[in-house]
């Protein structure tokens, strides 16, 4: 059977397709089983793209949420998450399919910019959905001297697009120092 793209927040979700995209994230970072991690987490609008064959999700990227504060102004920012592909599926393009697909949707969202971390390994895969690093920027999850931050993982890149109007007019306070998510504590896109 062939592989179907699928979309849907996640709170409109129906059991069995969210069980199978649960099924898919556990395999790929089984002991994060928690219901608790970020791509649950309604206070953040996780907006999930994924690839299906026969009920079974191969494929999937999260879209999350979060109002911020840059410059004095608030601002809807938004990130990917949980960018994953089945282990035994790998390789085949279902990634790029899904990376693709779920960046044009963040693009066609309301979200004034986007940005989120990821290996650094992966920046050529990302690139080829037009992302770019933002190689000045520190992405902290909150205020806490413990929040998880970008700074502290050398592992990690800041990946950032400007996407409203009134974001790119402020591109001064995204090209470099400190953006704050404020997310819920031990989360961090
Ligand atoms: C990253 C991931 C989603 C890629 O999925 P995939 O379905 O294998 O990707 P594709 O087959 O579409 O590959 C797309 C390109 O990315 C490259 N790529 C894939 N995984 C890579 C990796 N781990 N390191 C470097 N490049 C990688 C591929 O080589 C391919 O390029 P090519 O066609 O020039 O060879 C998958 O490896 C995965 O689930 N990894 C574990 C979870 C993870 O790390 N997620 C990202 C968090 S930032």
């Amino acid at each position: 059977m062939r592989e179907k793209l699928c979309h849907g927040a996640w709170q409109d979700l129906d059991i069995p397709r969210r069980e199978a995209l649960k099924r898919l994230l556990t395999r790929v970072w089984p002991g994060d089983e928690a219901p608790d991690l970020p791509w649950f987490d309604a206070c953040l609008e996780p907006y999930s793209v994924w690839i299906a064959q026969n009920g079974i999700a191969l494929a999937h990227a999260a879209i999350l949420h979060k109002t911020v504060r840059v410059g004095g102004e608030s601002f809807l920012a938004c990130g990917l998450s949980c960018v994953a592909t089945d282990p035994d599926f790998r390789g085949r393009g279902l990634g790029r399919r899904v990376l693709a697909d779920a960046t044009w949707t963040l693009l066609e969202g309301r979200a004034d910019f986007a940005v989120f971390t990821c290996d650094r390994e992966l920046l050529p895969f990302y690139a080829e959905s037009g992302w770019r690093e933002a190689d000045a920027l520190v992405l902290r999850a909150g205020e806490g001297a413990a929040a998880l931050s970008s700074e502290h993982m050398p592992d990690k890149a800041v990946l950032l697009r400007l996407m409203s109007p009134r974001a790119r007019a402020a591109a001064a306070h995204f090209s470099h120092g400190v953006l704050t998510l404020g997310l819920p504590d031990g989360q961090f896109w």
